[in-house]
């Protein structure tokens, strides 16, 4: 029975034509159909990140992800290669490895026994030969790989799309943030324990949006932190700083320190013998941001990163930094599965490691005062989006969001010596308008886009 879908070219165009004027529609962040659109057009054609290197130190080393539905398994193979496949036999198509990672040459299927390498090819069938003969082709049922996997900086990304534009080009010039926060240590950076995994009653856009985009929620979502002599206690942290739009619908916040009231601290706090590095890895552009800002932004659709100190024991007054990577990764119209690494210098010392993981889990783990703040009011947007009101396509009645925050007011710093267009203040929509740009851009797209029935 053909299904009807909601979600025209028509619509989609109304939807641009308001995001211009600073506004989004409400239903799109619990419609039904916009998911399954967003899956095939933002899923199917974007890079994916699937893992960080360092989880996959030795060969024979494997990880088992997912690129929104579609299950997948990063192998390191005897000659050191990053490959990723469908994680489904091709016998029956059942998932094949259940483990989050290991270590091992094959792969044997719970359900007939297929068993794959680590290169993806079938090397064994259950009784083969008497069941399929000699004539059967083993390499034609060798396990799926997933069509690009690249790397950058260590990070392992992977594309749906055969013909999606490289790594490289997808990135731009948010890789001159990044080789701030990857590439400033020699050795570059480690994943610390495994991916912590939970999942939040939101849509993905919404927690995207939040982390990435919108520093001017912490000033309120996050007062517990400022009652508690944690957070400075001034109304417009995290307001100073740049927001930087960058290509493709990536962007950053550089959160200004000395204005936060955090500036005892240069280089957010990292011990002192490692300055020498970050200056021999860095231009002096960079290190300047290095020394100066905490970072929250995003990668394209869904994967956003938070480069952020806290001090991880009560008292202390040392201030203890890390990375944090995070995917969003959409289950639901209301449902996310968030998964987040914490990431630091391979060449810090090992204390400081120790610390900077409690001070992470204390503030963005599963049950971290900040990270819970946020999970609650991503849910709330969801019960608050799913009823008539909020889901009315007429667009008739006021049932927008509103991204009017800094539009035409704010003007960017040409003299800012990054890439990008960066505007001189956190609290702003602008970074949040261009994530949605590139949204509706690829729900646009041509190739998949959806008819009036499908
Ligand atoms: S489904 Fe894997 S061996 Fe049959
Ligand atoms: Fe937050």
């Amino acid at each position: 029975m053909e299904k009807h879908s909601g979600i025209t070219k028509e619509t989609l165009l109304t939807v641009k034509e308001k995001l211009k004027d600073g506004v989004l529609p409400q239903w799109v962040l619990a419609d039904r159909d916009m998911f399954e659109l967003e899956l095939k057009n933002v899923f199917g054609h974007t890079w994916q990140f699937l893992a960080h290197e360092s989880e996959l130190k030795e060969p024979g080393s494997f990880v088992t992800r997912w690129i929104a539905n579609d299950p997948v398994l990063v192998t390191k193979t005897k000659t050191g290669k990053i490959k990723a496949f469908l994680n489904s036999c091709t016998h029956r198509g059942t998932l094949l490895c259940t483990a989050d990672s290991g270590k091992q040459k094959s792969f044997t299927c719970p359900f007939h026994g297929w068993t794959y390498n680590n290169e993806g090819c079938l090397v064994g069938i259950a009784v083969g030969n008497k069941v399929y003969g000699e004539e059967m082709n083993k390499e034609d049922w060798n396990l799926r790989p997933i069509p690009k996997v690249d790397s950058y900086q260590g990070m392992i990304f992977g594309n749906l799309d055969k013909d999606a534009e490289s790594l490289d080009e997808s990135l731009g010039n948010l890789k001159w943030y990044l080789d701030i926060m990857l590439g400033r240590s020699d050795g570059g950076m480690e994943v610390q324990g495994s991916p912590q995994r939970y999942v939040v009653e939101a849509n993905w856009k919404v927690t995207a949006e939040n982390f990435e985009s919108d520093p001017y929620h912490v000033q309120y979502t996050h007062k517990s932190s400022k009652e508690m002599g944690i957070a400075p206690n001034d109304p417009f942290f995290p307001g100073h700083g740049y927001q930087v739009v960058l290509d493709n619908g990536h962007g950053i916040n550089l959160v200004a320190l000395d204005e936060t009231g955090i500036s005892p601290f240069p280089y957010q706090g990292m011990p002192e013998s490692m300055w020498p590095m970050f200056e021999k890895n860095l231009t002096k552009e960079q290190l300047g941001i290095l020394k100066d800002s905490f970072f929250v932004g995003g990668v394209y659709p869904n994967l956003g990163f938070l480069q952020f100190s806290f001090p991880p024991l009560e008292g202390e007054p040392q201030l203890y930094n890390f990375l944090n990577f995070r995917l969003w990764r959409p289950l639901a119209p209301d449902k996310v599965e968030v998964w987040s690494w914490h990431l630091i210098d391979k060449a810090a010392p090992k204390e400081y490691k120790e610390k900077s993981y409690f001070a992470f889990l204390s503030t963005f783990g599963p049950s971290g005062m900040l990270e819970q703040d946020d999970a609650e009011i991503w849910s709330r947007v969801s019960q608050a989006s799913n009823g008539l009101m909020a889901q009315d396509k007429e667009l008739s009645y006021n049932s927008f969001l509103n991204y009017l925050m800094g539009l035409d007011r704010v003007q960017p710093d040409e003299d800012f010596p990054g890439p990008g267009v960066a505007y001189p203040l956190c609290f702003l929509d602008t970074l949040s308008r261009s994530m949605h740009k590139r949204w509706i851009d690829l729900l646009l797209q041509e190739k998949p886009v959806q008819k009036e029935v499908r």
